[in-house]
């Protein structure tokens, strides 16, 4: 527990983790299959990007064509700006063009663009990418970054996690479509929650088990080395407002009767389904154990989120931390003092509150 905390905590500070290009390619598959024309004659923007160095950019640079787009914008933060410091590697991309400043290179951020018209020869690709130096640091709070957010008109990025909230804020402050990667644990902010229970942000589609693994820049704290490159495995997961395929199926579920009798796991088939003490809800610990009849409120784990599907279940609120506040738990409360779900005076872990849409539609 006390390592968990410490990791986390560095993690915190430190905002310099590069998402693979797998990772990258697999998750926006998934967009791509749901809705061939998802990036069609849209202009993408990815923010704290490090474009020379970036997989977002060099993804999309790739597929501009075939996805469609109609303008491709990365931008990237200063050097000197950062958080963590490490060794500043200039790009043979930046130092050999002519554009290049040493006066500028650490201290300025930088803006790659792409459209039709920089086309070369042959296929769209990432040497068409055009790039100039920011006016200032490349900090997407700063009135240049925001001009680019409000071109956009989708936004994809691995942003820094130390400013997450204000992140998802900015990008909501217009009303943007979106696809960023977050820590898992970022679902019980209450202002993200109060996103997802509104169905304006939702869980992308690569699985929530596992985390991913990104390429990190402090050599003190990696978890292992692929081909040279050190990498740290983070909690994290997409989170979008596009719609994709996952996100329509509905969960594969039982019966109560049939969980109580056949169910994999053995707390249910000995223990069924406890109430809280202090909510009017049954404890369901497990997502694949939810009885697909029963029709009142249940407590799920967070990881529901991750196979949650509108059409099938309404969430009501969500149970994390000891104060009471009913935005956020959005079912009454029955105890006195602590909020978390209780089970015979016992606290059990985070629990969102949900319920069963039948066939009438309530
Ligand atoms: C998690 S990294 C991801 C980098 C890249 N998007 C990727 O996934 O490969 C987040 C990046 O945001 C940058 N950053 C930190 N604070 C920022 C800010 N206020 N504005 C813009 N970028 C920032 C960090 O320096 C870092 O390069």
């Amino acid at each position: 527990m006390k390592i968990a905390k410490l990791n986390n905590a560095k993690i915190a500070k430190n905002d310099e983790f590069y998402t693979q290009y797998e990772d990258i390619q697999k998750e926006i598959n998934a967009y791509i299959e749901y809705n061939p024309d998802v990036f069609k004659n849209k202009v993408v923007l990815l923010p704290c990007d490090d474009p020379e160095w970036s997989n977002f950019t060099k993804f999309f640079a790739q597929n501009f064509e075939r996805f469609g787009i109609k303008k491709l914008i990365s931008t990237s933060y200063a050097m000197e700006s950062k958080n963590f410091k490490y060794p500043y590697q200039i790009s043979l991309f930046e130092s050999e063009s002519p554009q290049f400043d040493k006066e500028k290179t650490e201290t300025h951020g930088k803006i790659f663009t792409l459209t039709r018209e920089n086309k070369r020869a042959g296929k769209i690709n990432i040497d068409d990418l055009e790039w100039s130096y920011l006016e200032g640091d490349g900090d997407f709070r700063s009135d240049e970054v925001k001009a680019l957010r409000d071109e956009a008109d989708i936004i994809v990025t691995n942003p820094p996690f130390s400013l997450y909230r204000e992140f998802i804020n900015w990008i909501f402050e217009k009303q943007k479509q979106f696809l960023v990667i977050g820590n898992k644990n970022c679902v019980t902010y209450k202002e993200i929650f109060a996103l997802i229970k509104a169905n304006k942000l939702w869980s992308g589609k690569t699985e929530w088990s596992g985390g991913l693994w990104f390429e990190t820049k402090d050599s003190n704290d990696i978890d292992k080395v692929i081909n040279g490159i050190n990498m740290k495995n983070v909690s994290s997961v997409w989170f979008t407002n596009l719609e994709h395929g996952r996100r329509h199926q509905p969960l594969q579920l039982m019966s109560m009767a049939d969980n109580l009798k056949y169910s994999k796991h053995k707390e249910i088939r000995e223990n069924g389904y406890q109430k809280y003490d202090n909510y009017d809800a049954i404890n369901v610990p497990y997502t694949d154990a939810i009885p697909n009849d029963y029709n009142e409120v249940m407590g799920v784990p967070i990881s529901f989120l991750e196979k949650y599907n509108p059409n099938q279940f309404k969430i009501l609120g969500m149970s994390a931390s000891a104060g009471y506040n009913y935005e956020i738990v959005g079912i009454p409360f029955l105890g006195e003092k602590d909020a978390r779900p209780l089970i015979n005076g016992k606290n059990t872990f985070a629990r969102i509150f949900i319920k069963r849409i039948t066939e009438n539609g309530n």
